[in-house]
């Protein structure tokens, strides 16, 4: 397929574009940042600026896509104004599905977040219904970003009305790579007493890269919601006592998929697109939180400045 990757220069949009082009597709990258005029690397995806909240630059790179994969965001509500933050996002997707449907575009893959039921950034406690949370789980957004995820979402229900395009919203936890996933889980490794509002789950950038390229490969009809989370929680703690113990929380936990769950159900995705994770934070951090040697030259050979799609 030819498939446009919105965000391309960003953490998610990065993996996704090699885990595409490893499966054989044509990738076209677009991301707001400037394109550098030097010789393309060899095998380097086209790459296209475009400024999404601009309906003419979403309906220019969109045109001859038989996918979207819809990266570009801005991915958290605490470092823009709130009103930027919403209306970035929402504009973005609003133009890019619009685009997508006028345009004929088979399948959409829209990055939602863990955040849409009310975690992370909520400003009055949150409380789950219950964990591990899972699609069922009732939408309580409180702040801008998870506002625009709801909101995008629902776009992703009207587009598959009233079109023939189909859909699929990503929901991942909170993203890892070799070059954050120490200053992001270390301290929690270390400390299992150190909380996140999402219980201690998090997703390997390229095992979501590899459900991303599932999304857009699946002929499931109609806008499914998916989780994508890694399976395990960080730091591989009971996750029974870490609910009751560390989070303090007294709510029903269902049925666990190992006894080192994540606070996220990921049954969905196995089921709808065959998610089959196979990295952990142990491939990165030693059990005091701190980059694997191995893990730290790699990341030295890589440059440092994005993932590198890693078989
Ligand atoms: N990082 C996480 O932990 C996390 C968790 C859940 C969901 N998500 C979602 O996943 C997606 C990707 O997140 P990420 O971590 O890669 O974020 P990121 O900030 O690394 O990348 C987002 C990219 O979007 C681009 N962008 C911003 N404004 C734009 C505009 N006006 N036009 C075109 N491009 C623009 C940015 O330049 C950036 O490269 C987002 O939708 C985010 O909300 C991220």
């Amino acid at each position: 397929m030819r498939v446009v990757v919105t965000g391309a220069r960003g953490k998610v949009g990065r993996a996704t574009v090699g885990a595409l082009q490893r499966s054989g597709h044509d990738v076209v990258a677009t991301d707001v940042l400037r394109p550098v005029f030097e010789r393309r690397e060899p095998g380097a995806a086209a790459y296209v600026q475009a400024d999404l909240t601009d309906a003419g630059d979403a309906f220019s790179v969109v045109r001859g896509a038989d996918a979207v994969v819809h990266c570009a965001a801005i991915p958290e509500p605490t470092a823009n104004p709130a009103h930027v933050v919403f209306r970035t996002n929402l504009e973005m997707t609003f133009n890019c599905v619009e685009a997508a449907v006028r345009s004929g575009v088979r399948r959409f893959v829209n990055l939602s977040s863990e955040t849409a039921p009310g975690f992370f950034f909520a400003e009055r406690p949150f409380v789950p219904d219950y964990l591990p949370v899972d699609e069922e789980h009732p939408l309580r957004p409180q702040d801008p970003y998870a506002l625009s995820k709801v909101f995008g979402e629902q776009l992703m229900d009207a587009a598959v009305r009233r079109s023939d395009m189909t859909a699929m919203s990503v929901r991942p936890s909170w993203v890892q790579w070799e070059g954050s996933i120490e200053w992001n889980l270390g301290p929690q490794v270390r400390d299992p007493t150190v909380t996140t509002s999402n219980i201690h789950s998090y997703v390997d950038v390229y095992d979501l890269a590899d459900a991303i390229v599932a999304c857009a490969e699946s002929e499931l009809p109609g806008h499914e919601v998916l989780y994508v989370a890694s399976p395990d929680n960080v730091g591989n703690n009971d996750f029974v006592s870490l609910v009751r113990e560390v989070y303090g929380l007294d709510v029903p936990i269902r049925p666990l998929s190992r006894p080192d769950a994540s606070g996220i159900s990921c049954a969905k995705a196995e089921r709808l697109v065959g998610y089959a994770p196979r990295r952990s934070w142990r491939d990165y951090l030693d059990a005091n939180g701190e980059l694997l040697p191995e893990v730290r030259d790699r990341l030295a050979r890589a440059g440092g400045d994005g993932p590198r799609y890693v078989p």
